[in-house]
């Protein structure tokens, strides 16, 4: 067997995590180390996604919080250190471009702990990111890179990785949202918040780029706003952004929009209902620009780049600047139906994590 730390510690790494403790274990050839950071810590920002999605109870939760960039990645190290020493883990895979995945890479590579980065190699080519630097950093660091589209090969051997380094794998993201669709469409929450299919829009946004800077929050409460005279708006507010909200007047309008519906964080579960009727999703996440192709719904993320071009070349993905009025055209194209099609990604096909687990085990043996 081989001894396998695996690290979640924010909201996107539990879902990737998920599919690959799953596959791991039925596997037959793995004893998996699931360690929690601690990173994100609300129920609705944690707990609920590991009863949603099965996965056991981290076998170590390590509390480190929130913090400065600085502050939060050295508390992980530091409490991480502690743990590698006392377990010594086989390998340690971690997934994602977070602080928490940056810091346990860091840390296992000083313990000479061979290290495994899955979803390597995407860039966004734009260091004002914090997650740009992260990805760039546990890439150069990794001995496995799990990718999930042709881009990330690309930049890899591009960066003097060697080919036998990688393996394009799939994306394990995927995985789990072909294992719950069926669960997830079965919650009918669209119907229990009074929403039509194809008629609403669904809404997130956590970038600092996006929701720090007031005037940008401002402009994007406004175009929501304008959304709102086109159909319902269902916004799941991430607490980065919740926090930032009443700083501005157009956030507070939004607040007391009757076609608005401002909520918590929601489960995974029914957040992929909503996705899978909404008639269009406006985003600067990640993993939704992802999912959104995977289910062929429209998506516009209000960003300059993406590390995931393959959402924009082959799936449903656009991206737009933060311009109240494109923001609305896109909203009225979606509506109408008018919107490009998009195929599947090869290698999304729910089958990741099994592709990964089968070639570690060999790389490993
Ligand atoms: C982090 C990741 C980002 C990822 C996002 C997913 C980094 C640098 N950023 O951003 O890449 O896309 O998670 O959601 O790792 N907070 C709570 N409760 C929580 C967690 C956070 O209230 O459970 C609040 C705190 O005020 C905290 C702020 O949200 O300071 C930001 O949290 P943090 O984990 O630092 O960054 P995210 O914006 O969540
Ligand atoms: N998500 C969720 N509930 C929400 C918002 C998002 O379950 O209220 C899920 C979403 O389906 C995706 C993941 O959280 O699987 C993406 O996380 P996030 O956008 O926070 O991070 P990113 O992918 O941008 O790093």
């Amino acid at each position: 067997m081989i001894n396998t730390a695996l690290i979640a510690g924010a909201r996107p790494n539990f879902i990737k995590i998920a599919a690959l403790e799953k596959a791991f274990v039925a596997s037959g050839h793995f004893k998996n180390l699931l360690i929690h950071t601690g990173q994100h810590y609300d129920a609705r920002m944690s707990d609920i996604f590991f009863r949603q999605l099965g996965m056991p109870v981290p076998d170590m939760f390590l509390g480190v919080g929130s913090g400065s960039h600085a502050e939060q990645t050295a508390k992980v190290m530091m409490e991480i250190e502690k743990v590698f020493i006392d377990q010594k883990p086989d390998v340690v895979l971690v997934v994602g471009d977070v602080n928490s995945t940056v810091a346990a890479a860091l840390t296992a590579r000083k313990l000479h702990i061979p290290l495994v980065h899955v979803e390597a190699g995407l860039r966004s080519f734009d260091r004002s990111m914090p997650e740009e630097i992260n990805r760039i950093v546990t890439d150069s660091i990794s001995d496995y890179l799990y990718v999930s589209e042709p881009s990330g090969v690309k930049h890899l051997l591009a960066e003097g990785h060697s080919a036998s380094s990688i393996l394009l794998a799939g994306n394990v993201m995927i995985d789990s949202l072909r294992r719950f669709e069926k669960t997830a469409a079965d919650t009918r929450e669209h119907e229990s918040r009074g929403l039509e299919d194809n008629k609403y829009f669904l809404i997130t946004a956590h970038r600092p780029a996006l929701v720090d800077d007031p005037e940008n929050l401002s402009l994007f409460a406004e175009s929501l706003l304008r959304l709102a005279e086109l159909g319902p708006v269902v916004f799941p507010i991430h607490p980065r952004t919740a926090a930032r909200l009443d700083d501005t007047a157009t956030g507070r309008s939004l607040k007391k929009h009757p076609s608005v519906q401002l909520t918590e964080p929601i489960g995974y579960l029914e957040f992929l209902c909503l996705m899978m009727h909404a008639a269009l999703i406006v985003t600067d996440s990640g993993g939704i620009q992802e999912e959104t192709t995977a289910l062929k719904k429209p998506c516009i993320t209000i960003r300059p780049n993406t590390e995931r071009p393959i959402t924009i070349e082959q799936g449903t993905n656009e991206l737009l600047p933060l311009d109240v009025e494109q923001i609305l055209a896109a909203g009225k194209s979606a509506l109408s139906g008018a919107w490009k099609k998009g195929s599947i990604p090869d290698l999304w096909d729910g089958k990741a994590s099994d592709r990964i687990a089968a070639h570690l085990y060999e790389a490993l043996s």
